[in-house]
């Protein structure tokens, strides 16, 4: 949400500045803007739209070595011009990017305005840079400039800072990623890690609290309290660096397509099919806490979530102990009951997503274990949970997650051998899962080579009111997932559903044509889930059939798309496949922004 880019060095500023926007642009994609110093002046480009636009409206050559650029998503103030980043103080001398939200905002403003400034737009962070320029012009240095107007604030932040008068940039960190890249007589700032990987694999994670003062060969970070730290430089590992689009015509693409290659990284090393059993060693998971645990609590946002149901699912299958999935949204304001045994999982693609980190928070402060099922390697809830697994999609760019949702569901899938062989699942049972597992991206691959009548099945959504996306059990969060990734990408309403549910309620929006997906792999509730099938055929909807191979349910659907078969444990890893093809494919007929949908953000960094 909101994307940072900073450099000081030797370069030429706006190049470097320009691609790290690109990199960063599926943060949000309102307005985008740059501030670049060239040792006399600090001249400001900025517009409404995506870095495309802001291209368009750039000078072939703006002279300067030091620079700030950020991308926005909009929270407060609407998506203008005046609200776009930079922000510069009232003389001019600071300019300043920000990501997060400033709580105390209002009474920010009205400090600034004792002061005779008034904000140019409506924006919390402009006041930061107005507070700053106060403090500067009274005398301050830079560090004390920022450090006195953050202690003014609440909220959070991640901030990088330019000043006029000064050969320096300052970043600061709250709530808000920022990552540092270390170079040779060059620094940057980033929101992410992989921008970076262009540049150098030596990167500095800041934490909340955290001020950096960077040189062209100098960084030195001071904790909030003002403490000189020692920063811990991480290298960057290589995947990081594979993040361009290559042949495909947009990101989701091929993500969707890298799915049976990420889900061997995800698999390489991690079971134990002689003992049938999963081996997740960064879980560290004592044997004690496995076979104590009363119960496992699952944690995540949209996607993530689904992911999550499908783990929760599995682990009562496997492990025989109750699992609840939670909204993570929700889940620290209804104040909950924490048991130290029990075993919670935070899912996140990002290791970003503020609703989801305030929940890991809320676990550790009760004192619970919280362990992270997460894609972005040093990311804040990985960083937090300090044990857990990484799914290993490598980078995920589209805004609509594809990889990860599979990644997510074969990590827990692994976990949910773990300990369920510690319980109830017996060896054999293990092993059959495992090696089913194993299949999965070959199986994918096979699907690949003949995705089915994708097109018909886009002709039927394409012009619809509304899609009704229905499933049982493993295959209930399957259909919510589709109905995301469809609504999310062809900005169609979509409702998904159990596939009992229907008649309790959903019914009610049938109509004839009414288009109606349904996944019904071939597991014991696939009879159930076609009773479901043919009270919406009475109605006259249309029906959109996902199936395994070989399937005589096959004629039942108005479009039939087959998926090879899996294990019935194991099928979300295939049904799920052709709803992300249906969605990417409705949303190119629809002509829409496939990779940067309207409103959206990949990294949701405010609560
Ligand atoms: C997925 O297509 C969505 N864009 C969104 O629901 C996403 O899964 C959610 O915001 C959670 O993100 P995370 O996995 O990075 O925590």
């Amino acid at each position: 949400m909101c994307g940072i880019f900073g450099y000081i060095g030797t370069r030429s500023a706006l190049p470097v500045l320009v691609e790290g926007l690109r990199r960063l642009e599926y943060r949000g994609y309102d307005s985008t803007g740059v501030a670049i110093h060239d040792g006399d002046q600090i001249s400001v480009h900025k517009t409404v739209g995506k870095v495309q636009n802001l291209q368009s409206v750039l000078p072939s050559e703006v002279p300067g070595t030091m620079g700030i650029a950020h991308t926005r998503w909009a929270t407060h103030g609407g998506v203008t011009f005046v609200n776009t980043h930079p922000h510069a103080s009232h003389d001019g001398k600071i300019h300043l990017v920000h990501n997060g939200i400033i709580e105390n905002f209002r009474s920010l403003h009205r400090r600034v305005k004792a002061h005779g400034i008034e904000c140019v737009g409506e924006t919390d962070s402009e006041v930061l840079v107005h507070l700053m320029g106060i403090e500067l012009a009274g005398g301050a240095t830079p560090q004390e400039a920022v450090e006195r107007t953050l202690h003014l604030a609440r909220g959070t932040w991640g901030l990088s800072i330019l000043f006029l008068d000064h050969d320096v940039l300052i970043c600061a960190r709250n709530g808000s990623p920022l990552i540092i890249g270390q170079g040779d007589g060059e620094m940057f700032v980033s929101s992410d890690p992989h921008p970076l990987s262009a540049h150098t694999q030596r990167v500095v994670y800041m934490e909340d609290g955290d001020l950096a003062i960077l040189t062209r060969d100098s960084m030195k970070m001071v904790t909030h309290k003002g403490h000189s730290i020692d920063p811990t430089v991480t290298v960057l590992e290589d995947s990081w660096s594979e993040s361009d689009l290559g042949d495909s015509p947009h990101f989701m693409h091929k993500e969707i397509y890298e799915q049976p290659e990420a889900l061997r990284h995800c698999i390489a090393g991690r079971v134990d099919r002689e003992m049938g059993s999963g081996r997740l060693g960064g879980m560290r998971l004592g044997h004690s806490t496995m076979v104590q645990a009363p119960h496992v609590r699952l944690l995540g946002c949209g996607t993530a979530n689904f992911a999550a149901e499908i783990g929760q699912m599995l682990i009562e299958k496997m492990a025989r102990i109750p699992a609840v999935t939670h909204i993570s949204s929700e889940f620290r304001n209804n104040d909950p009951v924490i048991n130290p045994k029990a075993i919670y999982l935070a899912v996140s693609q990002s290791g970003e997503t503020a609703d989801t980190i305030s929940a890991v928070k809320e676990i550790k402060l009760k004192g619970g274990q919280v362990f992270g099922v997460v894609n972005v390697v040093g990311s804040t809830i990985a960083r937090l949970c300090g044990q857990g697994v990484y799914i290993h999609s490598g980078p995920e760019q589209s805004v609509a997650s594809t990889k990860a949702f599979t990644n997510m569901v074969a990590a827990l899938t692994i976990f949910a051998t773990q300990l369920g062989r510690t319980r109830h699942l017996s060896k054999a049972k293990g092993r059959e899962i495992i090696e089913h597992l194993q299949q999965a991206p070959h199986l994918m691959e096979s699907y690949f080579e003949n995705p089915g009548p994708i097109d018909e099945a886009v002709a039927l959504l394409a012009e619809a009111k509304s899609v009704l996306f229905l499933g049982r059990g493993l295959s209930a969060p399957v259909a919510k997932e589709g109905a995301l990734k469809l609504m999310e990408l062809a900005y169609i309403p979509c409702l998904a559903y159990p596939a009992g549910e229907m008649k309790h309620g959903p019914i009610a929006l049938l109509e004839e044509g009414s288009p109606v997906v349904i996944v019904a792999p071939n597991d014991h509730l696939k009879e159930k889930t076609l009773s479901a099938l043919h009270e919406c055929r009475a109605r006259g909807a249309k029906i959109i059939l996902i199936h395994e191979e070989g399937d005589t349910i096959a004629s039942e659907g108005d479009v039939s798309i087959a998926v090879p078969r899996i294990h019935p444990w194991l099928t979300p890893l295939l049904t799920v496949v052709p709803l992300q093809l249906i969605a990417y494919s409705t949303a190119l007929h629809l002509g829409k922004d496939v990779d940067r949908p309207r409103n959206l953000a990949k990294s949701v960094t405010v609560e």
